[in-house]
């Protein structure tokens, strides 16, 4: 890490975790923490806690979890460099000079500008003649020159080097150009244009920047779409295609498309409330940046299986959030005597914007959705049908979080099933039973079975030796609560740990006591990943007391050396080991 440590302590020390949340996150107290919505996933009550003791926060419901850095780093999509950055900002604080981070953040900084000289040079070039067929195309499909300028949209010429000279003859190298995905590598090490002949679509992100291209063939051609690689300014799981400008608009809700065109054309015709992310499922990433926008989204995917596949997952990831979701259904079309899926884009071309204006107030919300796709599936002329489709919508209802909602459609089912409401009510209540019951078997096994609820969510971090690693943990949280119950020398080896990552997080705690600082978990944010981090908040979660810390320590320090030796055992006796295996094979 290149920033001193003394300016990371004074950063953590100035960056109260409790004032720096509040302006994202309505905190409350309840007992020594403090409580509010989770910021990082949907929900409708709190889970996400914040320990002023600790400097931490937790959420109870995601299980993310870190210091004040990490929470920067989280809620404004920002790497741990530009989160010091930011903190350091936020305090008044001067950055220290000469880092290999800050020049990082200078990288960054040229990738960005190397976006918008290229997004600029397929811009221009849209005019030129080399822009002939982009223009025909743009014109093909009912795009106007006012769309085109406002989506900043370009041509990339038919040739294999027409970028690469450009940008390398305005000083960006082959290494910058190669970091943004722009230029590719041949097996012989030559460089040549990533998009060419093509319709340049940029990707501007709610900042104004652009981060990545998107991009279409002109022809029928493979593949279709084009978009930029993952780089160093852009993750398609945190972006939106559109939201740059959908941000602004008067509309009171979002809709979520599948294709960049169809968010094109949507706002040409009005909709300027449309978004797309590009080639991706929804991800819990993309709905957090849009609730800093709207608290109504609408998903318009396509009318074919993997539409209702992507609604359905959409509606997962957004149940229990404080979005109202809708889904708009665009209607098949007749042609040559079969129906045809059309996405909005040739919903537009075919019956114009007030048809759409139509369908978008008359959506139906997720619920409607979900039932509607449970009638499709049963011929309810059929009285084996109907008794089978009762069952399976019977299930559905008694998942409805509100009483209310299960009475309103327990009653709708009835009527489309053509039973009485009564009889589909005690339906509806046998399922909610079975449900619960289901519900608490689980449980059940969960409480039986204490190993498996210890174990780090993540797989990479699995513990090995669970008596172990419970031991580790509690040395952890006994070194956060009273490092002075610590003998001078550390009573045990990193390697002494069975779990690696206890064993770093326990040396780099004990490496800032050896130079004089305090110990804290705020301060490994630039040590550890997200993934890690979050697994060490849940670690100290857990009461560790005070009371009888120093017996609470030794008997920690005893197992973890008694279960260390029996691996080095292990390890140095081949015969064992051999032994061992056989066993496990039978
Ligand atoms: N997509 C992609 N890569 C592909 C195909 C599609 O990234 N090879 C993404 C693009 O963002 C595209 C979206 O998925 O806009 C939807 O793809 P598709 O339904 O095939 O295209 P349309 O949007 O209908 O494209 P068009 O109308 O231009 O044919
Ligand atoms: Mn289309």
């Amino acid at each position: 890490m290149a920033f001193p440590q003394n300016f990371m302590d004074e950063l953590i020390a100035r960056n109260d975790i409790v004032d720096v949340v509040s302006s994202y996150v309505q905190l409350s107290r309840k007992g020594a923490n403090l409580f509010g919505l989770c910021p990082f996933h949907s929900e409708k009550t709190g889970s996400f806690s914040v320990s002023p003791d600790k400097q931490i926060y937790y959420c109870f419901g995601c299980k993310r979890g870190g210091g004040v850095i990490n929470f920067i780093m989280e809620e404004e999509n920002l790497t741990f460099p530009d989160a010091v950055r930011f903190l350091a900002k936020r305090a008044g604080m001067e950055i220290p000079e000469e880092d290999g981070d800050q020049e990082a953040g200078r990288r960054r900084a040229r990738l960005l500008e190397l976006n918008r000289e290229a997004a600029r040079f397929y811009y221009q070039l849209l005019q030129q003649p080399e822009g002939d067929a982009v223009r025909a195309y743009l014109a093909k499909r009912k795009i106007t020159r006012q769309t085109a300028v406002r989506f900043g949209m370009g041509a990339s010429p038919n040739a294999w080097d027409a970028l690469l000279t450009a940008m390398t003859r305005r000083g960006y190298t082959k290494k910058e150009l190669l970091d943004a995905g722009l230029v590719v590598q041949n097996r012989n090490g030559g460089l040549y244009d990533k998009f060419r002949n093509r319709l340049m679509l940029p990707v501007i992100d709610t900042r104004g920047d652009v981060v990545a291209f998107g991009s279409r063939v002109l022809d029928g051609s493979e593949p279709k779409y084009m978009n930029s690689s993952e780089t160093p300014v852009y993750s398609k799981r945190r972006v939106l295609y559109g939201l740059n400008l959908a941000k602004k608009t008067k509309r009171p809700n979002i809709i979520l498309c599948e294709g960049n065109l169809d968010i094109v054309t949507l706002h040409q015709a009005g909709f300027d409330n449309a978004v797309a992310s590009m080639g991706t499922a929804l991800t819990v990433e993309q709905i957090r940046l849009l609730s800093r926008f709207t608290r109504e989204l609408v998903l318009c995917y396509d009318n074919d299986n993997a539409g209702k596949v992507a609604t359905e997952r959409a509606l997962q990831l957004l149940d229990n959030s404080e979005f109202t979701v809708k889904v708009l259904q665009l209607p098949r079309r007749l042609v040559d005597g079969t129906y045809v899926k059309q996405d909005a884009d040739d919903f537009i071309k075919f019956q114009g914007p007030d048809a759409f204006e139509r369908l978008l107030t008359g959506s139906e919300n997720g619920v409607e959705f979900r039932m509607a796709q449970v009638a499709g599936k049963y011929d309810l002329q059929n009285d084996e049908a109907r008794v089978a489709y009762c069952e399976e919508i019977s299930t559905l209802l008694a998942s409805l979080p509100s009483a209310v909602e299960r009475e309103i459609y327990t009653t709708r089912a009835a009527e489309v099933a053509r039973i009485t409401p009564e009889a589909m009510k005690l339906e509806v209540q046998r399922a909610f039973r079975r449900q619960a019951a289901r519900e608490k078997r689980a449980q059940t096994r969960k409480d039986l079975n204490p190993a498996a609820a210890l174990q780090p969510q993540e797989r990479s971090l699995r513990y090995e030796n669970l008596r172990s690693a419970r031991a580790e943990e509690g040395i952890i949280r006994l070194f956060l609560l009273d490092e002075s119950l610590f003998p001078s020398d550390p009573p045990l080896t990193p390697e002494q740990f069975s779990s690696p990552l206890l064993g770093r997080v326990f040396s780099l705690l004990w490496q800032a006591r050896k130079d004089g600082r305090p110990p804290s978990l705020a301060a490994l944010a630039g040590s550890l990943t997200q993934e890690e981090m979050n697994h060490i908040t849940s670690v100290c979660q857990h009461p560790e007391s005070a009371r009888n810390a120093s017996q609470a320590l030794s008997d920690y320090i005893r197992i973890i050396r008694s279960e260390a030796e029996k691996r080095s055992g292990r390890e140095m006796d081949p015969l064992l080991a051999a032994t061992e295996k056989y066993k496990d094979k039978k």
